[in-house]
């Protein structure tokens, strides 16, 4: 029988998902269906409950949903707890929903895949809304040296450093409390999308140091650019998009995708 799942947001027709999971379930030749919903804004359980009277198994969820998601999960996971949000629906055996949220893995493999390394490393992560907070139970969990977050607003960095502070070496602040250099920069604002860059220091990274970028477009982003012209080796945000999409793929299958001729199709198609 065909288990079905599904993305759910609003809007959700730009969704790459569908795509991504359609080659996952071809590769690992598992028998399932993955589409792309745009639910109604209000009641998000009814549309989960909906979904798995009729035969849905999991789902991912995205904007606007993924608080909504989180609340309506009978178990969740630590990370998610953390994140209050969640990406990944998993409709168990037993009939309960258990809530993940899986970004924070992805951002973490595509790192891994990337030669990116992160045990020891000293990092400084931008912004403090709800893309980074999803990812720092994940990055601090392979225990770097240093996690600076900085924001525009500086009260936000310092508060999500807070909530964090029992699971290792963070803290943060304004844009103007940046100083030193970094192995890894990684932009969690959602600056890209108008083009506009975070006031950054002069001789930020290290000799070697990234820049990595969670957003992602045909053209490298203005982060990414400004990166590259200050030496640093800039990598965006689709690979994190594959690799969140991989986790969620495993957990519901118990498969592990091969996430690179994936990735491949997405860049040609992104060009
Ligand atoms: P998301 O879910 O993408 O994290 P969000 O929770 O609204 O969305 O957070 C957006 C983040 O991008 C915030 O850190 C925001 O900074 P503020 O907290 O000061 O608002 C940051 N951001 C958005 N536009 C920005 C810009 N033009 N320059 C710098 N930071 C920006």
């Amino acid at each position: 029988m065909t288990d079905h799942y599904a993305v759910f947001g609003h809007p959700i027709s730009h969704s790459k998902s569908p795509l991504i999971h359609t080659a996952f379930a071809e590769q690992t030749d598992q028998d399932m269906s993955y589409l792309a919903i745009e639910a109604p804004l209000g009641d998000f359980a009814g549309t989960w409950r909906e979904f798995v009277a009729q035969g849905g198994r999991g789902a991912n969820v995205t904007v606007p949903f993924k608080e909504e998601a989180h609340r309506l999960c009978d178990h969740i996971s630590e990370r998610a707890r953390r994140a209050g949000a969640v990406n990944t629906l998993l409709l168990a055996d037993d009939g309960t929903t258990h809530g993940d949220t899986t970004d924070g893995p992805g951002l973490v493999a595509d790192l891994r895949r990337n030669n990116v390394r992160l045990e020891g490393a000293r990092v400084l992560l931008l912004g403090a809304g709800g893309a980074v907070r999803g990812v720092l139970e994940p990055l601090l969990a392979e225990r770097p040296a240093a996690l600076f977050l900085a924001n525009r607003t500086a009260a936000k960095a310092s508060a999500l450093a807070a909530d964090f502070n029992d699971l290792g070496a963070i803290s943060g602040g304004g844009f103007e409390a940046v100083t030193g250099q970094f192995d890894l920069v990684i932009n969690g604002t959602s600056a890209s999308l108008s083009g506009d860059l975070p006031p950054l220091p002069e001789a930020l990274f290290t000799e070697g140091g990234v820049a990595y970028d969670m957003m992602y477009s045909a053209e490298p982003t203005v982060f990414m650019r400004w990166a590259e012209a200050q030496g640093a080796r800039a990598i965006d945000g689709l690979g994190m998009l594959v690799g969140q999409a991989a986790e969620s793929f495993l957990q519901w299958r118990g498969r592990q995708p091969d996430v690179e001729p994936v990735l491949a199709t997405l860049r040609q198609q992104l060009g």
